[in-house]
């Protein structure tokens, strides 16, 4: 199988604490691929260590076959805090990662306009991130976080601050987008629904210091989500990240 994202035993410590002793992990091309865990356990960490931002205390992180570790700018990131910058308008927003590598606006204009549909944002783009709602709000961030120009995304809680129904139309929405622009995703979630909904895998990031402990391959079949065999697997999940 083609490994886009490669973690091959990873150690890392905060203050002489271990986070991760030997920790390993590997991520297909187009895979979306959940990890769940307590809060405090070190998702965001792992995510930091595979987008290069922290370099872990032993180990390596290889993207694409070629070693990356300690490196940002490999994958693409869109943080816990979606980080709208409040006084810049959403196109704006969208367009950092274009204006920070020097494009001209018309170029930018070019690249963004047209993905503004995609991502359901088209007449939104003059205002100002605090007159969007939540949903507006986190498509723009994965706007920007895809334009980063990136086919690996790491989201670290992408839906989080959305309420139900909203949540339940940005599933559908990102599934859309992901499989149309052939994504390679990594989602840091505490909602099993949603883990189980989006994804393609689910592991648990569990102990200190923390391991995969688990691992599930969600099925995909026709009329999965309505089954008892959905109800079982969430019990599994939610008995593998609450047992010691
Ligand atoms: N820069 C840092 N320096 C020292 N300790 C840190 C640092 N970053 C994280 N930690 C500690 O490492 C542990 C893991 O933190 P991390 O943010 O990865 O957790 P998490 O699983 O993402 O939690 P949550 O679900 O609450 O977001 C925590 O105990 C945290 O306090
Ligand atoms: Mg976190």
């Amino acid at each position: 199988m083609d490994k886009v994202l490669v973690l091959k035993e990873i150690n890392h410590a905060f203050n002489q604490k271990p986070i991760f002793e030997n920790l390993n992990m590997a991520v297909a091309k187009n895979d979306v691929v959940s990890i769940v865990g307590a809060s405090g356990v070190g998702k965001t960490t792992l995510f930091n260590i595979a987008a290069g931002l922290l370099t872990p205390t032993s180990g390596e992180v290889w993207i694409n076959g070629v070693e990356t570790t300690g490196q940002a700018g490999t994958v693409g990131y869109m943080l816990q805090k979606d980080l709208l910058l409040p006084f810049k308008s959403v196109f704006d927003n969208i367009a950092l990662p274009l204006t920070l590598k020097g494009y001209s606006k018309a170029k930018i204009e070019e690249i963004v306009r047209p993905q503004l549909t995609h991502f359901g944002l088209q007449g939104l783009e003059q205002q100002y991130p605090q007159t969007l709602s939540g949903g507006q709000r986190q498509r723009a961030a994965l706007l920007r976080t895809y334009l980063g120009d990136n086919p690996i995304m790491l989201l670290d809680e992408p839906f989080s601050a959305l309420d139900f129904v909203t949540k339940d139309e940005m599933y559908h929405w990102f599934s859309q987008l992901q499989k149309r622009l052939e994504l390679t995703c990594l989602i840091i979630t505490h909602d099993i629904d949603e883990a189980i909904y989006l994804s393609d895998h689910l592991y648990v990031l569990k102990g200190e210091p923390a391991q995969l402990t688990e691992h599930f391959v969600i099925p995909k079949h026709e009329g999965f989500l309505d089954s008892q065999e959905y109800l079982v697997l969430k019990k599994q999940i939610l008995t593998a990240i609450q047992s010691p």
